[in-house]
């Protein structure tokens, strides 16, 4: 048809992008969503953030900002616009309102959660704080905003290390990502305190997958996210954020890389580096992987879903992602 013809000339720069993880023959099937949400975020003034998680259709296609999680905090707080859809999980969506009360904050499907967020609740944290006096508590923006309103700072993976040993202190409590603590406590001095909540995509990688990786492919370059068990870490070649594993491969470039953390994160940095060959053990993440183009969509048609905070929490709740991101 004339219209299908039209609509594929139309997106055929954004298919240029991700042709080489997406079949031509699959293209068809995103091109719609991809034109039709271009045209809402122009008409409501809306912009997307991706995380490095989302699949390259999104990625690549319709978001205006991607990174890890410290990058989407710090851009959310430059965005110039009414509405911002958060393409990632809940606890995103609910920084990313934290940063901005005045805007409307969309999330595709509110059940995009976390296995890290939901380890842990307020009273947890209260409890931990009556237990250890005085012992500062760094959080994981991988939680509720709840759970941060009872917190003194927030820290991702990017910053983790510099926010614990920032403090000035010789022991904090790190919560709620155990491996994440416990793979910190390996690098610094400062005493950490862990809870036992853990990533249930990470935690699914074992140093025996990691040998056998080497054995497979000699010379392959091993990058784990640092929510991996620490004996994973300790077999890999570099650990970092999701954004400081993708710039280790622009600037290293690797002739051979395996990414230990979500699949999509391979596909996203594999469309940037063509020389670059990706081997693929990933898993995926069931909360990241319910927002898809159709979703997004639909939330921009319908204003859905509103990400909303108690005031009460949310005045506490940004005091400790504020003070993560001044630090
Ligand atoms: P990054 O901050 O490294 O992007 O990680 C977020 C996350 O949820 C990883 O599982
Ligand atoms: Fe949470 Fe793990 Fe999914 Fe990241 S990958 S959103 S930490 S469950």
């Amino acid at each position: 048809m004339p219209s299908d013809i039209a609509l594929l000339a139309r997106t055929a720069p954004l298919y240029d992008r991700v042709k080489r993880v997406i079949p031509a023959i699959e293209w068809p099937v995103f091109a719609d969503d991809v034109d039709a949400i271009l045209e809402l975020k122009r008409r409501r003034n809306a912009v997307i953030l991706a995380h490095n998680y989302q699949t390259p259709e999104i990625f690549h296609c319709v978001a205006d900002v991607v990174g890890d999680s410290l990058a989407l905090a710090r851009k959310a707080m430059e965005v110039d616009a009414d509405i911002i859809v958060l393409a990632g999980v809940h606890f995103m969506a609910e920084t990313a309102k934290l940063l901005n009360p005045d805007k409307t904050v969309l999330i595709p499907d509110r059940a995009a959660g976390c296995s890290l967020a939901e380890s842990i609740r307020p009273e947890d944290v209260r409890l931990l704080r009556q237990t250890h006096p005085g012992v500062p508590i760094v959080t994981y923006v991988n939680t509720s905003a709840a759970v941060k309103a009872e917190s003194d700072i927030c820290c991702t993976s990017g910053n983790a290390r510099a926010i614990v040993e920032g403090l000035g202190v010789s022991r904090v409590i790190m919560l709620p990502d155990e491996y994440l603590a416990r793979n910190i406590a390996a690098e610094t001095d400062v005493e950490i305190i862990a809870w036992k909540g853990h990533c249930e995509v990470h935690e699914r990688f074992s140093p025996r997958e990691v040998r056998q990786l080497r054995e497979d492919h000699p010379g392959i370059i091993i990058l784990a996210h640092p929510e991996c068990p620490p004996d994973v870490v300790a077999e890999a070649d570099f650990s970092g954020s999701t954004a400081v594993m993708s710039d280790y491969v622009a600037v290293n470039k690797p002739p051979r890389v395996v990414l230990l953390t979500e699949c999509s994160m391979s596909d996203n940095v594999a469309v940037e580096h063509p020389d670059v060959e990706f081997v693929r053990p990933c898993n995926l993440c069931p909360h990241m992987k319910r927002i898809t183009l159709a979703n997004i969509r639909q939330s921009l048609e319908t204003n859905s879903h509103v990400v909303t905070i108690d005031p009460a929490v949310a005045v506490r709740a940004r005091q400790a992602v504020e003070r993560m991101l001044a630090l």
